[in-house]
């Protein structure tokens, strides 16, 4: 047969017709929910900046001393003041503490509250104390080594008061983001801040509540990812 006998050109053509069809399915079938795995995840982030920052974020509990710019930790809240709330609300405060001197205060003080907590608990006769303190201190200092603390407050007496904490954890997520896309490291400090010693201390008018004490710092090291579960354990599509 010639090769460029019409029959040929035809058969050609119905072929790469063909293919055509099925890269087009493949494309498409790959962009439902149903098909979509935990690794194709990973590569629909690759390059999209905020999928990356979401991604990268880690729980960061040491620092380093590196100073982090006005400019940076403006953009960082302004990331936090851009989160949604409940009526467009907004009832935070945002508490920024960059004072050594006060954050080795509240390390000090920060230990006396939970070894305070530890001797009234219940089993506190059968721990080692001792070791309990030192383990407590050690992650205080860590945890306090950055060179900014947001202590992130919203407003009991706000308009819709039940959606306060949704408010506050929704401008912290933000805040946590804005930061790793930065190149800064975060967390979500509750247990060794209890509301009411962290109020004295910083001398926090009554009506906000306390939603986390977050640091904002360059990482001693980017922690590895803590395992997470699979992500087909936690969704359901369309009904249970
Ligand atoms: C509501 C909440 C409370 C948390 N409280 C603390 C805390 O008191 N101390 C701490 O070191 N980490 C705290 N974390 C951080 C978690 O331990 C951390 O997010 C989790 O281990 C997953 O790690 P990742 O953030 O690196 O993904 C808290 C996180 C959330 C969301």
């Amino acid at each position: 047969m010639n090769r460029f006998s019409p029959r040929f050109a035809l058969i050609a053509g119905l072929l790469l017709g063909a293919l055509i069809t099925l890269a087009a399915t493949t494309a498409l079938t790959s962009r439902r929910p149903e098909a979509t795995q935990v690794g194709e995840l990973t590569r629909a982030a690759a390059g999209v900046p905020v999928l990356e920052a979401i991604r990268n974020r880690r729980t960061v509990r040491a620092f380093k001393p590196e100073p982090v710019p006005e400019e940076d930790l403006m953009a960082i809240l302004e990331a936090a003041h851009f989160a949604a709330t409940a009526g467009n609300q907004q009832p935070w405060k945002f508490l920024v503490v960059r004072d050594r001197e006060t954050l080795d205060r509240l390390e000090r003080e920060a230990l006396d509250w939970y070894m305070e907590n530890v001797r009234s608990s219940e089993g506190a006769a059968q721990r080692d104390l001792e070791e309990t303190r030192s383990g407590a201190q050690q992650y205080l200092e860590h945890s306090l080594s950055a060179p900014v603390y947001v202590a992130l407050l919203v407003d009991r007496e706000a308009r819709y008061p039940d959606y306060i904490v949704y408010d506050g954890s929704l401008a912290a997520g933000n805040l946590m983001l804005a930061a790793r896309a930065l190149g800064y490291g975060t967390a979500f400090f509750t247990s060794f801040f209890p509301e009411q010693e962290m109020r004295e201390f910083f001398n926090i008018p009554a009506r906000y509540q306390l939603i986390c004490f977050t640091p904002i710092g360059v990482p001693q090291e980017w922690p590895p990812t803590p395992e997470k579960k699979d992500l087909y354990e936690l969704v359901v599509f369309e009904s249970f």
